[in-house]
């Protein structure tokens, strides 16, 4: 379906709570259909990613009571007593239920019911061209057994005993991180993950919720020890701050606009889309005001205005790594130049992000320059037009945005897409005031 985005002329203005986080919820789902017993989950997020999710631990053997909750969907959840699945896993396009599903199911092969399984886990074709390698070789070396096409999907894991290790990874990524420490709860000994940079830190904040002691020797160093049984429990979701910065990114581009954005999650492993709109000049007050589990959550208020052109730090790339899709469309509509650079990693994500977002940015105009890891765009005005996204929900999200700023109106094709993170997404928008339209 393709969606019709127009440019307003009245300030976008109100209050919006954004959805649960995706990260959070896919978390939540794994681990509370390991813990044996009852948990609850308020605010799951409604969306096909983190549904195919919760669907693979039923097909795993947990029970989900489904009811709308005031915000997404509240979960009851049966956990524990789980055995192999009677079909493929279906992942669709999501890296992370996929990912962190190859560590649990990597290492159960010391549970009853569990060695000599065979699981295949498929997904889309987004997802099947996305690099698995970098999940199967660590574990590999802890003693998986793990069948790819080349390092893709579809995989087949055949669960194993494995052995502990001390892992070193040459790429700051919270999904190859967090796979380990799943994979690390079923191993025999200390598991340690070692990053380059520090990555989203959900994991290791939830396990302590799961009566799991997760060590942290700094901001990206990780141990935990295997053979640690997860406790049930009661969980909430907080706000995602990767949605909300569509939000967020509308409101700093309309002119005179004014929106408080409440329960945000602001985790510090995740703020740097804040920090790079810092420095490209945007007003707007961030404030933690309580916790949700260990994750801080709190309000950003925004204020319209013009943004100026920034050179992003590479330090801030794995803070923001999904928010640069709108963090290159503000730089189209910034005045002077935004430089990216290392941040390869964009190429690899639900679409190659960086030829994506240049090729469409192009289209409307604006002056790109596509580096092989990262882009110069030289921000002015944007034209309407017609863009594609890619089959990429964040690319689909951004060009609705910048639609509202445009010289006129663009249209998204195959923009249903953003159902992938974010079906509310038109709805939440059109109630601030924007002009967002689906198209038959
Ligand atoms: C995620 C980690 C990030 C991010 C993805 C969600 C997670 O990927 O892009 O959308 O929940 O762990 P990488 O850790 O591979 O960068």
């Amino acid at each position: 379906m393709d969606l019709k985005s127009t440019p307003i002329d009245t300030p976008l203005a109100g209050t919006y709570r954004p959805p649960g986080d995706k990260s959070v919820s896919h978390r939540l789902a794994m681990l509370t259909g390991l813990a044996r017993g009852q948990s609850s989950i308020r605010g799951f997020l409604d969306s096909e990613d983190t549904l195919n999710t919760a669907r693979a631990m039923v097909a795993l053997g947990a029970t989900i009571d489904w009811t709308r909750g005031d915000h997404g969907w509240d979960l009851e959840v049966h956990g524990g007593d789980l055995h192999p699945p009677e079909g493929p896993l279906d992942f669709g396009n999501s890296g992370t239920g996929y990912r962190l599903m190859m560590g649990v199911l990597s290492a159960l092969g010391g549970e009853a019911g569990w060695a000599g399984a065979s699981i295949r886990l498929i997904g889309d074709r987004s997802l099947s061209c996305r690099p698995m390698a970098r999940v199967i070789d660590p574990l590999s070396a802890q003693g998986a057994v793990i069948e790819s096409s080349d390092g893709h999907a579809p995989v087949t894991v055949m669960p194993q005993r494995l052995r502990a290790k001390r892992h070193v990874l040459n790429l700051a990524s919270a999904q190859v991180k967090s796979a380990l420490l799943l994979a690390g709860l079923s191993a025999k000994g200390t598991t340690t993950v070692e990053e380059p940079a520090p990555s989203r830190d959900h994991t290791e904040r939830l396990l302590p919720a799961f009566g799991v002691e997760v060590i942290r020797h700094g901001p990206t160093q990780v141990s935990v020890e295997g053979g640690q049984a997860l406790r049930a429990g009661h969980h909430e979701v907080p706000g995602d701050i990767s949605s909300a910065a569509f939000v967020m990114a509308a409101g700093l581009l309309v002119p005179g606009a004014r929106l408080e954005i409440t329960q945000v999650g602001l985790n510090p492993t995740r703020d740097g889309f804040l920090t790079i709109c810092r420095a490209m000049g945007a007003t707007y007050q961030a404030t933690i005001d309580r916790r949700v589990g260990d994750e801080p959550v709190g309000r950003v208020d925004v204020q319209g205005g013009s943004l100026v052109g920034a050179t992003i730090a590479p330090e801030w790339v794995p803070l923001a790594i999904d928010e640069f899709p709108i963090i290159m469309g503000l730089a189209a509509a910034a005045s002077g130049t935004t430089t990216l650079s290392q941040a390869e990693e964009l190429r690899v994500k639900e679409s190659d992000r960086l030829a994506q977002m240049c090729s469409q940015l192009e289209r409307l105009g604006v002056n790109v320059i596509e580096r092989p890891d990262g882009a110069v765009i030289q921000g002015g005005e944007i034209d309407g037009g017609e863009v594609d996204c890619g089959g990429d929900h964040r690319i689909a999200m951004t060009f609705a945005v910048l639609g509202l700023v445009a010289k006129a109106p663009i249209v998204i094709r195959n923009a249903h897409w953003m159902q992938t993170s974010y079906p509310g997404f038109v709805e939440d928008m059109n109630a601030l005031g924007a002009r967002l339209e689906w198209l038959a």
